[in-house]
């Protein structure tokens, strides 16, 4: 600390030169000048900064507070920073600490004095929990149409697939066939109700923190409702000591997030799985696999298990962010400042996750003969035939024993059920018939499933017409 002061010449030689600096009698340590600015960081915010200081600038001029012409000026300066911020032409300073301060300065230097006028009846509390949920809403917004393109795409595969057979698993043992689109039409239902859940928390995103000052209000007359509509949000925050320091909705955020990624890094795994030479299920592309630098053979499915790995990067986040909370008493601290990179890096990874995946899952290939070869393998059909013998009069529990020796001898025999011969069967139960053929195989056992949320091809394909439907009516808001 001390190296990085005497740079500056010796602590307290002049007066500091910061927008806070009136009661401070010392500058503040150089070290300490960075290790407490946010600048590096939430300069993202400079759009939903300067959208948030014209709102609260018209407000106050309608309110009377400042006059037309000054609100004019304000407003004026603050789309020329918006201007050269986007074209890279600004400069930030870490003395300015962070995105406010720093575009408050520049208002300032640039139309003078009136500039200074621009925090009346505001706070930077109120002012970054409203820069804050500005971004965070947007961000859902831009989530929510990368994920409606990948559940598009999982629907469209589904429908693609809709007759592909393959194996259904629990345990990872093979339990009993089902067709992929049904497995894909799966994957449509746990994302659905992610997105689901993204609505249902933009809007407790969308309520506006402005107004509330830095803690406890101000005593200027101003209007909370026209700031919160001018900035379309849809009410004022209720409380003014909760607004500055409620963080829920980003914990909500990365709470969803966490879900979400998880549901990713299931259906990662299950890529990853069919992909091996053992299940050879699939093929992804060229493009979304890369090599080994020593085993030529080798291609990686490297896009889902780096989806998989980064699952654990939003679930860290939403745990920083849950500790940061923690504990804190009201209202604002400085502690919040930690909220904005745990943000900003899970809706960064997740957007990414997002995308790579709606670009992937058009893309996977069906080895639809080994998956068909799978499916038929291991007594895949047993249930098929405890069924079929309730049908012909046996309770469920005995025809599950009746079964069960039947596929004991036959799997000893590395034969299977429909191999076996219409009197080794009857060995088994005299109830058996010629009919318990159409039941053994694959196909039938597939088209027997055939009611509303079952595997069989007609059942995927009206889910497929039902969750088109439902995705054209959650458009992005
Ligand atoms: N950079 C700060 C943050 O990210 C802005 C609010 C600062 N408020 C304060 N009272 N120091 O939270």
């Amino acid at each position: 600390m001390s190296d990085e002061r005497d740079k500056n010449g010796e602590a307290g030689a002049e007066k500091p030169n910061k927008l806070w600096g009136g009661r401070f009698s010392e500058s503040t340590d150089s070290f300490i000048e960075r290790f407490t600015a946010s600048v590096g960081f939430d300069v993202r915010l400079y759009r939903q900064d300067i959208a948030g200081s014209i709102a609260h600038a018209t407000m106050l001029a309608e309110a009377g507070v400042l006059t037309e012409e000054e609100a004019r000026q304000i407003s004026g300066g603050l789309e020329t920073i918006l201007a050269d911020i986007e074209q890279g032409r600004f400069e930030w300073s870490v003395e300015l600490e962070d995105v406010h301060m720093n575009i408050e300065a520049a208002l300032t230097a640039r139309i003078g004095e009136v500039g200074k006028k621009l925090h009346t009846g505001r706070s930077r509390n109120d002012q970054v929990a409203t820069d804050l949920r500005l971004y965070v809403r947007e961000e859902i917004d831009a989530i929510r149409g990368l994920f409606l393109n990948l559940q598009s795409a999982l629907i469209d595969l589904a429908e693609r697939e809709a007759e592909t057979i393959m194996p259904g698993f629990t345990h990872l043992q093979s339990a009993q066939p089902v067709t992929f689109g049904h497995h894909m039409l799966a994957w449509y239902e746990m994302l659905a109700r992610d997105d689901a859940r993204l609505v249902d928390c933009r809007k407790r995103v969308n309520v506006s923190p402005l107004g509330a000052g830095a803690l406890a209000g101000t005593s200027f007359p101003i209007d909370r409702a026209r700031t919160a509509e001018l900035l379309g949000f849809d009410a004022p925050a209720g409380n003014s000591l909760d607004a500055v320091s409620d963080r829920d909705f980003a914990i909500e955020l990365a709470a969803v997030g966490s879900i979400l990624m998880t549901h990713l890094s299931r259906i990662s795994e299950e890529l990853v799985l069919w992909m091996s030479a053992q299940f050879g299920f699939i093929d992804l592309p060229d493009r979304f696999c890369t090599g080994s630098s020593i085993m030529p053979q080798k291609k990686n499915p490297d896009v889902p298990e780096l989806v998989r790995g980064k699952a654990g990067r939003v679930q860290g986040h939403l745990q920083s962010l849950l500790t940061l909370m923690n504990s804190q008493p009201l209202a604002y601290n400085k502690d919040n400042q930690e909220d904005k990179e745990p943000v900003f890096d899970l809706i960064d990874t997740l957007k990414d996750c997002l995308f790579a995946y709606g670009e992937m899952i058009p893309a996977i290939e069906c080895r639809r003969e080994v998956m068909r070869e799978a499916a038929g393998q291991d007594c895949a059909t047993a249930t098929d035939l405890a069924d079929y013998l309730v049908r012909k009069g046996l309770a469920f529990r005995d025809a599950h024993a009746v079964t069960g020796k039947t596929v004991a001898h036959t799997l000893a025999q590395g034969r299977e059920l429909h191999e076996l011969t219409l009197e080794e069967l009857k060995g088994f139960s005299e109830l058996i018939e010629a009919d318990v053929y159409d039941i053994l195989t694959v196909e039938g056992s597939i088209s027997a499933r055939d009611h509303f949320g079952g595997t069989a091809p007609a059942q995927v394909r009206a889910a497929v017409k039902l969750a088109r439907k439902a995705l054209a009516g959650r458009n992005p808001a």
